[in-house]
């Protein structure tokens, strides 16, 4: 997958337009989708090999994106440590035994990957050979640590990841075991889909927003560094970083060491590439709300983004945030056809 568009950008390696692919583009919007979700419950999706790769492959047949990512989600790994997840219809996540104290870290346990989540890497398996076909390159993915503990800890998405927040202050001892944990099990993990396929590796920060600067260099951005090179040291495939509403802390995600920088609709891509003197391919940043809304004004921003782009070592087009449930079919196969063609 060297030479696909995806990989060259990726690289640094200007293709003859940039490619595109999105963020959550295997999901509701998606009749198809739908169809599966009516018989199987999301875990039992994740979980079974043809399931998840059927569910990865879906948007690729119908809008020729030039990625497929793995269909799975940041928190099943999760479940092997010992936590108690839940997909909960219309309210999303729920963990049943999220962590309060220090003893519930060190009762945390990082499983060997393959007993762990074999499911993705066999379902890995069956959408790379199936993408060979097209040429289409495959994304594994992981969530950070960050986000991973605020959902341990807070047990759902909360309000400005207030609890994992308190938690890194108060124990400071509990939340470096944690992250170690976590960094250990992400490293395992992404590695392992690059053994089994995968073409890149995209980090998921979603949630980093929530801390301030002093507190990133401090708490977060050690682990983060730690995962990167880990990867980095142990294969040769592109890792993408990508959080929101980090405008306090964009400037520092170089440091990370990450190929590519994802960027969400909050900083426009020439502000993102100011912020970090240009250094590395930028990918984003349509904000998935206006995907909601196709016509003139769509079309509008789509070509300001390829525009941007165009001044940049390196363009991804993608939205800032994973594709809305609301988004119309239409809308998607417009955006992908205006980067075909006015990409060039
Ligand atoms: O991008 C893709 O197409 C690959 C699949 C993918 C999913 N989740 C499937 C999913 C990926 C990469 C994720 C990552 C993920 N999951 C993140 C990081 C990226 C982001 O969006 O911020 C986070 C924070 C999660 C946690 C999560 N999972 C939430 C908050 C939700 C509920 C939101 C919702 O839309 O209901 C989920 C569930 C989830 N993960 C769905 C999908 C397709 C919807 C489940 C369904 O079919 O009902």
């Amino acid at each position: 997958m060297e030479d696909s568009l995806l990989i060259q950008t990726y690289r640094g390696t200007r293709g003859k337009r940039p490619p595109v692919w999105f963020m959550r583009q295997a999901g509701r919007y998606l009749p198809e989708y739908r169809a599966i979700r009516e018989k199987h419950p999301m875990l039992e999706v994740i979980r079974t090999p043809e399931l998840s790769a059927e569910v990865t492959l879906q948007p690729i047949r119908r809008f020729g994106f030039d990625a497929a990512i793995i269909f799975a989600d940041i928190l099943n790994p999760l479940i092997g440590m010992g936590i108690k997840l839940d997909f909960v219809e219309g309210e999303g996540p729920k963990i049943e035994n999220p962590i309060r104290e220090k003893s519930d870290i060190e009762a945390l346990t990082v499983p060997p990957v393959q007993e762990n989540v074999g499911y993705t890497l066999a379902a890995i398996e069956i959408v790379t050979a199936e993408l060979k076909k097209t040429k289409t390159p495959l994304i594994g993915f992981a969530g950070a640590p960050f986000t991973l503990s605020s959902y341990l800890i807070d047990g759902t998405k909360a309000d400005r990841a207030q609890g994992a927040k308190r938690f890194m202050v108060r124990e400071p001892e509990g939340w470096r075991i944690l992250q170690e944990k976590l960094c250990e099990l992400v490293t395992e993990y992404l590695v392992a889909q690059v053994e089994a396929g995968a073409s890149a590796v995209q980090l998921f920060d979603s949630w980093l927003g929530a801390v301030g600067l002093p507190e990133y260099e401090l708490f977060v951005e050690p682990y983060l560094k730690g995962i990167i090179k880990a990867v980095k040291d142990r294969t040769k495939v592109p890792v993408v970083f990508f959080a929101t509403n980090v405008t306090g802390i964009f400037h520092k995600l170089p440091e990370l060491g990450a190929d590519v920088i994802g960027v969400d609709w909050r900083l426009s891509l020439t502000q993102a590439a100011d912020s970090i003197g240009r250094k590395a391919p930028l990918q984003g940043n349509l904000d998935p709300v206006l995907l909601t809304t196709p016509g003139e004004y769509l079309d509008l921003s789509v070509r300001r983004i390829i525009e941007e782009g165009r001044e940049l070592p390196g363009h991804i087009f993608n939205l800032g945030h994973g594709i809305l449930p609301s988004t119309p079919i239409e809308a998607v196969s417009r955006v992908v056809e205006l980067v075909q063609t006015e990409g060039r």
